[in-house]
């Protein structure tokens, strides 16, 4: 992953870039840097840990200079230590980078033959050291950084900046997003238009294979063939507040939080009425006769919730599938195929793989994103917003619940377009999802159980979540969610799955949460909660007043939800499985917004 970031300014570059970097934390959090030109002499700082680490560094030992390059660090290739953090140097040129250089071992090789060695573990110094080597051999900073681009396979993103040039980058684009902005006699690049939203808002997108030469002044651009290009710059709607957390003690709590009005203003978005209004022309459903869904981590625990709703509300037959799975497996994708990629980022390198597999193959390629300039929406021939807002919080909350309400906006439609579905029935459907952030705002006020559970549950060593019909995926979620920021170890089944193996695994040291609205499933959840407690084990039910009423007084916790219609259930139950997470990972004393080796947007493979 990392984040990138570049300035060209009018003013003190360090402030900028730091604040730049902030918003690109999101991307990774292992170690930061920075390198300016001053006087045309270029230095650099860094600092292993998060970018606050950084900012004291810089405090101590500030580095002058209005331009610069800067860096925030998801490791691949190299322990996170302040040598291998970026940006990277070899005399007189300075890289940062976002990616992998794949043949950077034969490059290392290549660069060995001419005594040259690395003094780090990255596939990222290789850059610097061969840039450096073809200005030795009398080549000019831009045709060297070209040249030593023209020699990389792998993905990437990168800024150069160097000694003795304080009017220039050279930026670069494969595999990897890049914005460049334009300010008033200012340039910018950063790995997200978000990124540079305090310094503008005019930006200019790089497409694949693309290399930037950027002066204050001048934007040149030159696609893969090296032909100049011109690439049109727009005016982007960045939300300036990303960083606020609105008197919550962590992102990730204000996320939950706000999922009511978040909800609330996604469907006013969608709905006029009882007609859904989509951006964009949705594909045919009554031509098209199967749905691909593909996406990475909890989008694709999205994805297994809509597959339920696709084949039971729109009798459309449903394939969902893993990216990084999907796109090696090569399967055969028909002409009658809608593909559709659900991303909160929009960048995740496998998912947009993924698609461009399915480009030319399937009927139509359609997106569910958070960012909509992200590279998968733009890759889309229907890119739908879910309405989320910048999510900053590393674990999803709001955005799940927003890609649950647009996937099911969209399976309504289906259903409605393929005649398996009347108005009225739709009518109905949609009262009920209006009625959804009420729900959620009497659910939130449901926390102090939620937390009295989590704290018993943050005790366990192993926690497993149970789940049948819809509520396997959000079982499944509610595992995923618990992981990633208390560490626990979770496993998530279906519920009917647990004597085929996993009931060894039951005793008294071992809760089990069951999520289990009191629906047609409900008896049949209750028989496998049974024979978890038969055998020691400490059920944890989530369930509606009904469904605690008849599940018996063995049960060792029960959360009470609201009565749901049972098709929106998966959006409700969300709440406690983020908020079971969220409260354990408290008790635990673990970082919640920036859980150990983890990052927002994966653009690595
Ligand atoms: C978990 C989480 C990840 C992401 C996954 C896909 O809380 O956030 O599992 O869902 O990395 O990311 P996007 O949706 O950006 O493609």
């Amino acid at each position: 992953m990392c984040g990138i970031v570049g300035v060209l300014g009018q003013h003190e570059a360090a402030p900028l870039l730091v604040e730049a970097l902030k918003r690109l934390e999101y991307r990774g959090y292992d170690s930061a840097g920075i390198a300016t030109v001053n006087n045309g002499t270029l230095d650099r700082r860094r600092a292993v840990g998060k970018l606050v680490n950084l900012s004291d560094l810089l405090v101590h030992d500030p580095l002058p200079g209005k331009s610069g390059i800067g860096h925030t660090r998801w490791a691949t290739h190299g322990a996170p230590n302040a040598n291998n953090a970026h940006p990277h140097q070899s005399g007189p040129v300075a890289v940062v980078h976002n990616g992998i250089i794949e043949n950077y071992k034969d490059l290392r090789a290549e660069l060995a033959s001419h005594q040259i060695t690395p003094k780090t573990d990255t596939d990222t110094e290789t850059v610097a050291l061969l840039t450096h080597h073809y200005m030795q051999q009398g080549m000019t900073h831009v045709d060297a950084s070209r040249a030593c681009l023209a020699r990389l396979e792998g993905a990437f993103a990168l800024a150069f900046l160097f000694d003795g040039e304080d009017d220039l980058i050279v930026a670069a684009r494969r595999g990897s997003p890049l914005a460049i902005g334009h300010g008033d006699g200012e340039m910018f690049v950063g790995s997200d238009a978000i990124a540079l939203a305090p310094m503008t808002d005019t930006i200019t997108y790089l497409e694949e294979g693309d290399c930037a030469i950027l002066t204050r002044q001048t934007l040149d651009v030159f696609d893969e063939s090296g032909a100049k290009v011109t690439r049109p710059s727009r005016t982007i709607n960045t939300d300036a507040s990303r960083v606020d957390k609105a008197g919550y003690k962590h992102f990730m709590a204000k996320e939950i939080a706000e999922q009511p009005t978040v909800l609330a203003d996604a469907l006013r978005a969608y709905l006029d009425g009882n007609t859904i209004v989509f951006p964009g022309t949705l594909p045919d459903f009554t031509k098209v006769d199967r749905l691909t869904m593909v996406a990475c981590g909890t989008a694709f625990y999205a994805c297994l919730t809509a597959k339920y709703w696709f084949e039971q509300l729109a009798q459309l037959p449903v394939e969902v599938d893993i990216a990084s799975e999907f796109r090696y497996r090569e399967p055969p994708i028909t002409p009658r195929t809608v593909a559709l990629f659900v991303s909160q980022s929009g960048e995740t390198a496998d998912t947009l793989a993924a698609l461009r597999y399915c480009k030319g193959r399937a009927d139509s390629i359609v997106s569910a994103v958070n960012v909509a300039e992200s590279s998968i929406a733009r890759e889309s021939d229907v890119a739908l917003p879910i309405h989320a807002g910048v999510e900053v919080g590393v674990a999803s909350t709001k955005a799940f619940t927003c890609q649950l309400n647009t996937l099911l906006l969209m399976a309504l439609h289906a259903a409605v377009a393929r005649g398996v579905m009347t108005q009225d029935q739709l009518a109905e459907k949609l009262a009920h999802l209006r009625g959804l952030p009420g729900l959620f705002n009497i659910a939130l006020e449901r926390d102090a159980a939620m937390a009295d559970a989590a704290h018993k549950i943050a005790e366990a060593r192993d926690v497993l979540f149970l789940g049948r019909g819809l509520m396997y995926p959000l079982a499944l979620e509610g595992a995923l969610k618990l992981k990633e920021i208390s560490y626990i170890h979770a496993e998530a089944y279906a519920s009917g799955e647990l004597k085929h193996g996993p009931i060894a695994l039951i005793d008294k040291n071992v809760p089990v949460i069951v999520m289990a609205p009191r629906d047609a499933l409900f008896e049949k959840t209750v028989s496998n909660m049974q024979e978890v407690m038969a055998r020691g084990g400490k059920v944890c039910l989530v369930t509606d007043a009904k469904g605690a009423a008849e599940a018996g007084e063995d049960v060792w916790r029960t959360i009470i939800l609201p009565t749901v219609d049972p098709v929106l259930s998966p959006l409700l139950y969300a709440l406690p499985a983020q908020l079971i997470a969220y409260h354990a990972a408290i008790a635990k004393g673990t970082d919640v917004d920036q859980p150990r080796n983890l990052a927002k947007s994966v653009t690595v493979e």
